[in-house]
Formats: C-alpha cells, structure tokens, sequence
C-alpha cells in the first residue's frame, strides 16, 4: 500500500481484534516515532498490551472496544505550535500504520485520561491519543463539506498537484469531523488555517496540512 491507497483506506475504527502487533510492526513503529520526536521536541509514545486506558466508561460510552495499544502525543507546555504539532506528526503515524496493514483511531476525548501510561517530565502534558491496532473492520468514508466551502480556489483554477493535496485534506480525520480549516493559494504557495474554537482545531490543522503536503508534495 502506498501513501495515497493509505490517505484514501484510513478511516476511524473503534472495536478491535485481541490479535496484537507483531514486534517488527512495534518496532518499526517505535523508529518512524523517535525520528518524529528528533524533528518536533515531541515525547510521543507507543504503549502496547494495555487495555485500562479504553476500559473506562466513557471509552465504552465512546464505542470503543478491545483497544489494546495506542499512541499518547506528549510534549512540553511551552512547545511552540504544541496541538498542531501533535497533528502533523501523529497523522505521519496514522498513515504509517495504516500502510502497515494496521487500524486506528485520534481519540482527543473518549479515553481514560487517568489511566494512560505515557511518561511526563515536569511541564509536560498528554495532548491527546490515538488507539491503533488490528481492527474488526475497516470504518467507512466520512461525510465531507462540499469543496467550495474549505478551499477559495476554484475547481477550474486548481494545478493538478494543489487537487491532490486538496483531495487528501477533505479525507483528513477532524474531531466530531468539523473540518473547520481553509485552503487557499497564494501564488505558487498553499495555505491552511484553523477557523473557529472548536474542540481540537489546532490539532486538526496540523493532520489536514499533513495530508495536503503528502498527497501533494508540496509544503504549507
Ligand atoms: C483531534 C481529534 C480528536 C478526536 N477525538 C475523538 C474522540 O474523543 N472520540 C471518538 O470516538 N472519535 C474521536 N475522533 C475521531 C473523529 O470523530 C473522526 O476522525 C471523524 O468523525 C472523521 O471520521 P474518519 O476518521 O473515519 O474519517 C477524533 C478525531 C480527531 C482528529
């Protein structure tokens, strides 16, 4: 599977296989994770084989089941741009995963908070969590805003590779799937914002610019 086959099968899983990932997938996991923490400050981790963060009611309330590992974004308080960077590198993991054949899921609220083992120095905190694993079936496509309402581009005026990258962030998971983010270009230069308060944008706006670039092979 490549990158764009892994853009397009990614969708939300919530109940999991017991089935768990084999060392080499951890391992290759916990590589890609320590290079992403050398490019971002991060302290992101991959905590496997415990199932108390999702065996709490509100995970259950959640419609969560049978999560046995998940990935925590951890990074310092004072981290510049901290919830967007936890999007851009936690979406380069989703996609890694799910190229390797495995399922996941960004969890920002149905979790349990208290439970998760991720470590904290001091002045760090746990943005937020994605459950990843073997899933028990694959999700399904989102609804998505109409093109017109997250990108000022028209269709006609698009270059080809700004389409792709357009295409890959309307596929981009938002929390309670708000795609609240504008794509527009300037000159040869695209831009994403965040728009609104709601829960999680910034986090979102880091996911969203993710894709765009790796579809796209341009930069935001
Ligand atoms: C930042 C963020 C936080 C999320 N938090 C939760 C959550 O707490 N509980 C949950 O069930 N889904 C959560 N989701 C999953 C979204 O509901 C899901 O991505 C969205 O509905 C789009 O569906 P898709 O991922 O299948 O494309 C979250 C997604 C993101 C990006």
């Amino acid at each position: 599977m490549d990158i764009k086959e892994a853009l397009k099968g990614r969708h939300s899983v919530r109940k999991y296989l017991s089935k768990p990932i084999e060392e080499e997938k951890r391992k290759r996991l916990n590589e890609i994770i320590d290079e992403c923490n050398r490019e971002s400050g991060l302290s992101i981790q991959l905590i496997c084989d415990d199932p108390d963060c999702f065996n709490t009611l509100i995970a259950r309330y959640g419609r969560f089941r049978g999560v046995n590992n998940y990935i925590a974004l951890v990074g310092n308080k004072d981290t510049l741009d901290l919830e967007e960077k936890c999007g851009y590198y936690g979406e380069k993991l989703v996609l890694e995963a799910q190229m390797m054949g495995l399922n996941t899921c960004w969890v920002g609220g149905t979790y349990g908070k208290g439970k998760c083992k991720a470590d904290r120095d001091a002045g760090e905190k746990i943005v937020l969590v994605i459950a990843i694993g073997y899933g028990e079936e694959s999700g399904t496509v989102h609804r998505s805003k109409p093109v017109q309402k997250l990108c000022d581009v028209p269709e006609s005026d698009m270059p080809a590779w700004f389409k792709e990258g357009v295409e890959a962030a309307l596929m981009a998971p938002t929390a309670i799937n708000q795609q609240s983010f504008r794509i527009s270009l300037s000159g040869n230069k695209p831009m994403i914002t965040a728009k609104g308060n709601g829960p999680f944008v910034k986090v979102d706006l880091g996911i969203v610019k993710y894709n765009f670039e790796a579809a796209s092979g341009h930069r935001v």
